[in-house]
């Protein structure tokens, strides 16, 4: 399987999935930095509950957190999902090590600018990735590319918009259409890749902390999931798939494809658009778009990051 080791700063809105994605990340990447913003619950909920993760996993990586609501729209959470503290399900460990800023972004901009050819990996609303951009449009200079967890040809909070990018379509906007190389990890792609109960078994056999807190979180996010949805085994794990991506792309199938993002409308608010016409003339792709995964090799993956977490403390 070919992997790569990327230089990645992790922007993100911790959330069950989240979580996941930290300790994926911090077994596949080098972790510049990881930012935070509003979104499955308020700021310093989403802020705490990420250096929560870094506790557990012993990393020595600074938190910043940043955008405490949307570009234009009013802010709102994601209870229905993650329970009000956005990680219900387990006792969180007190974690000892401060926030090491407020000002995500302009930790982003001088995190980018100092190490060229970097990612950037989201997985919350892109309030902070399109402020970045917005200050700095040369910024894309210095990146790798975007890989984020967003959109799909379906929803989940309306019938067409994924949660996301419904909650910041503004910022979602300005991101696909930033011109950078992206890659979507949508819903067609993450409900491929479920916490079924056998899965989340295999979590529960591993000795350590950070273990038995992830399968309490996992069991609480795939009961909601599953009393939620008539064709769901377990919680969709979206979040690590947008760090996958970039560390084991043989674990996918994709296509090439021009996205937008829809800013308005009651069901069409963040929903994208995937040009997906074999037209000659159609519009040039700006998307690698995630259509397909090995689910099982990509819990074995999973799965290895959760016993290397679990032994660094
Ligand atoms: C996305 O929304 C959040 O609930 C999850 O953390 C994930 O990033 C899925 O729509
Ligand atoms: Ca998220």
């Amino acid at each position: 399987m070919t992997t790569s080791r990327p230089q990645i700063i992790l922007d993100c809105d911790p959330g069950h999935d989240d979580a996941v994605a930290i300790v994926v990340a911090s077994h596949t990447c080098d972790i510049l930095g990881i930012t935070t913003v509003a979104g499955n619950a308020p700021l310093d909920r989403t802020t705490y509950n990420a250096r929560v993760l870094r506790h557990m996993l012993n990393l020595d990586v600074e938190v910043h957190s940043g955008a405490g609501r949307p570009l234009v729209v009013p802010p709102v959470f994601a209870g229905y999902v993650h329970g009000e503290s956005g990680l219900d399900g387990a006792d969180l460990p007190e974690p000892t090590r401060a926030v090491d800023g407020t000002d995500a972004v302009g930790f982003i901009i001088d995190t980018v600018r100092a190490h060229p050819g970097c990612h950037l990996v989201v997985t919350g609303p892109m309030t902070n990735i399109a402020l970045a951009l917005r200050s700095h449009p040369d910024l894309g200079n210095d990146l790798a590319g975007i890989s984020f967890m967003g959109g799909g040809t379906f929803g989940n909070r309306t019938p067409m918009a994924e949660f996301n990018l419904w909650a910041d379509p503004h910022a979602a906007q300005i991101v696909v259409n930033s011109g950078l190389p992206l890659t979507m990890a949508g819903l067609d792609v993450t409900h491929q890749f479920q916490a079924t109960p056998p899965r989340i078994e295999r979590v529960r056999e591993i000795d350590g902390q950070l273990a038995a807190v992830l399968s309490g979180l996992f069991d609480f996010f795939s009961a909601n999931y599953s009393s939620r949805h008539d064709d769901m085994e377990g919680a969709a794990v979206h979040d690590p798939l947008a760090v996958l991506a970039l560390t084991h792309p043989d674990l996918f199938t994709t296509e090439s494809r021009f996205v937008d993002v829809v800013t308005d409308g009651e069901h069409t608010r963040g929903m994208t658009v995937i040009d997906r016409r074999t037209l000659i003339d159609r519009p040039a792709a700006t998307c690698t778009v995630l259509v397909g995964i090995d689910a099982d090799a990509a819990w074995d993956v999973t799965i290895s990051a959760i016993r290397a977490g679990s032994a660094n403390r």
